[in-house]
């Protein structure tokens, strides 16, 4: 066996190498070469480091690590790892390989602090982890909304609720029509709910270019299945919704979030009816969602609206000497 490790060649042939071998590792989580090329492309690599390498034996992609800065967690010191081994390839140390690979260029960069995340359910990838002496910082549910079999009939007081209390529940769509101002408030809206998102490292405020980067530019955003809460002029919750191309039926939930004076109302769970309405109008039948085990409003209402728990994702971070 004639192992290589080199750097990605940034064509077709190689991001479609990295997503096979992400999908093979996962292929409960698909998702495409156009998503791959769109996160890589638009990476703003003139402020943020990021590096792809490929492990080939005998000339085929068995694996790959990656590392990068994390541009909502921002610190110069600190990135996300990523190393995945198609099965059949693993325990023959080219994992071991790929990640002294990326260390050695981590080192050099005086990167401090590590992140990575695994499922619950991968053995492997936990031991690996746990060799190289990552510790779990946190942990998420992954949660599944059945929306064909959602009834939103026992939930209907929650937009009386909300109407009573003056706000309006609008999408993104509409306000790009209706509100010249649209893009500075809902820029300010998403930083200021990000903020209380439980996270593992401090929140950095996203760059207007970030954000747009991130979602509103996302190809896969749906702007009418972006809905805002508005009470007079000022936006003051949002819940968005991504397709998934490689997972034709199913979404992938953006960010639930509500200012902090405006919380305990029935916002968050009235922009989510909302979304799920949105999901099975349009023939919609999955929407999945990660909260941090901590985030109790959060799984509160989710678990009330009905999501269906599945196997945890859990963060593991390692600091450098
Ligand atoms: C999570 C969040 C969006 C909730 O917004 P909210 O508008 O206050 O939530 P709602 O008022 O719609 O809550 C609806 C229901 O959820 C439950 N709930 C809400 N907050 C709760 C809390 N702190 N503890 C337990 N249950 C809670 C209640 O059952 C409530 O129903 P009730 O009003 O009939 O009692 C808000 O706390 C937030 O913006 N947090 C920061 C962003 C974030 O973490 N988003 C999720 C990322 S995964």
């Amino acid at each position: 066996m004639t192992l290589k490790i080199r750097e990605l060649r940034e064509d077709t042939r190689d991001f479609a190498a990295i997503v096979n071998i992400d999908n093979v590792c996962d292929p409960e989580h698909r998702y495409t070469v156009e998503q791959f090329r769109y996160d890589y492309e638009k990476f703003d690599t003139k402020k943020y480091v990021m590096r792809y390498y490929l492990a080939e034996v005998d000339g085929k992609a068995v694996g790959y690590a990656c590392y990068h800065h994390m541009p909502q967690r921002f610190h110069p010191q600190r990135f996300w790892i990523w190393i995945a081994v198609l099965p059949e390839f693993r325990h023959r140390e080219i994992g071991s390989a790929l990640y002294t690979r990326i260390l050695a260029d981590l080192q050099a960069l005086a990167a401090k602090f590590l992140h990575t995340s695994t499922r619950e359910t991968w053995a492997d990838t936990i031991r690996f982890l746990e060799k190289q002496g990552f510790r779990e910082v946190m942990r998420s549910w992954e949660s599944h909304l059945d929306v064909t079999s959602f009834d939103p009939r026992p939930f209907e007081e929650y937009l009386v609720r909300v109407e009573r209390e003056g706000i309006v529940l609008t999408t993104l769509a509409a306000e790009k029509e209706a509100d010249p101002d649209w893009l500075v408030k809902v820029h300010a809206l998403h930083n200021a709910v990000m903020a209380d998102v439980p996270s593992s490292a401090p929140f950095t405020p996203l760059s207007l270019e970030e954000f747009q980067r991130r979602t509103l530019n996302n190809p896969d955003l749906l702007p009418d299945g972006y809905f805002l809460a508005k009470k007079g002029g000022e936006y003051v919750g949002e819940s968005f919704v991504f397709r998934i191309p490689a997972e034709p039926g199913h979404l992938s939930q953006g960010l639930t979030g509500v200012r902090r004076e405006y919380r305990g109302k029935g916002i968050a769970l009235a922009l989510k009816l909302k979304v799920i309405a949105y999901a099975k109008a349009h023939g919609y039948t999955l929407i999945k969602t990660w909260n941090a085990t901590t985030n109790q409003p959060m799984l509160a209402i989710n678990e009330k609206l009905g999501f269906r728990r599945q196997p945890a994702w859990i963060e593991y971070a390692k600091t450098l000497a």
